[in-house]
């Protein structure tokens, strides 16, 4: 067992990670850091928390914080989620996208699912996409990120569960993916259309080299930082998309009072917000 987490550490932990990620953990959730953190400290051999900041503060083990985000982070995601969304992205969201880029002498479509986790949003959009014939002379590009690696590592991997794919529609099951033993394998051609890497939403350098893209997935992410991580990602993300690119979060999120970058804008009831 590992002796608690006194709250000195506790605020220095949690201080650390939200430096490193933007990821703020409240003063009465000290025991999501225990829970989170604790086997971590035994498998290290630690006596306490302590030895464990020093290590993350002063070791200077990228991989230790390559450990330390797969184990704050929450990845839970699944296939068509949130489905309303998807649908605006398809229909008039992307009539206008081939109009605007059509005129602007570009043939693509470029979509950035920015906390992909598991891969199941980029995918979703992926296959979509692929459904509408109207898009078939323009090249897909998805561009899926997030800041965990053992996530980006299984969304490369494609093969899902049950509990991922329990909201795919039936065509597309058969259609998109082979099912062996209990586990459900996605096409090659659904994966094509994506390419992995891994971003730091508060990370200037990461998101630097994105640019021109048309729509951004943000979703379920905003929710675990603070004010001040919200504007800094959302100042990053204006920067990637091009002008009047479009910004959808989880529709349990809202950009209200926290930036005027973007016009919120309603399609079907989904809220689009659009690069001002
Ligand atoms: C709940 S999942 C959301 C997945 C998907 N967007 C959805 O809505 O189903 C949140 C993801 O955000 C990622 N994340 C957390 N902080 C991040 C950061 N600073 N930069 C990039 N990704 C981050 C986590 O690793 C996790 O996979």
């Amino acid at each position: 067992m590992t002796a608690p987490m006194a709250d000195d550490v506790f605020r220095q932990l949690r201080d650390f990670i939200y430096e490193q990620s933007g990821i703020f953990i409240p003063d009465n959730k000290k025991y999501f850091l225990e829970n989170r953190l604790g086997r971590r400290v035994q498998e290290k051999n630690f006596k306490g928390y302590d030895e464990y900041l020093y290590l993350l503060k002063f070791g200077g083990d990228k991989n230790e914080l390559i450990k330390l985000f797969e184990l704050v982070t929450t990845n839970e995601t699944f296939f068509f989620r949130e489905p309303q969304q998807f649908e605006v992205l398809c229909g008039e969201l992307l009539k206008k996208i081939m109009e605007e880029n059509t005129k602007a002498g570009r043939c693509d479509i470029r979509i950035w699912s920015a906390a992909s986790s598991t891969g199941e949003e980029p995918y979703t959009i992926s296959m979509m996409l692929m459904e509408r014939s109207e898009a078939a002379g323009f090249r897909k590009e998805i561009l899926a990120s997030d800041i965990s690696e053992s996530v980006l590592a299984s969304a490369k991997a494609a093969v899902y569960g049950s509990y991922a794919i329990r909201n795919v529609p039936p065509a597309y099951m058969s259609k998109y993916f082979t099912n062996t033993d209990l586990n459900y394998k996605l096409a090659e051609s659904v994966k094509a259309n994506v390419r992995f890497m891994k971003i730091n939403l508060m990370s200037d350098r990461d998101v630097r080299n994105i640019r021109g893209v048309d729509v951004i997935f943000c979703r379920n992410v905003l929710i675990y930082f603070d004010e001040k991580a919200k504007q800094k990602a959302l100042a990053l993300m204006y920067d990637a998309l091009r002008p009047g690119g479009s910004l959808i979060v989880g529709t349990s999120e809202s950009l209200h009072n926290i930036t005027r970058a973007f016009r919120p804008a309603v399609i079907n009831r989904v809220v689009i917000y659009q690069k001002v």
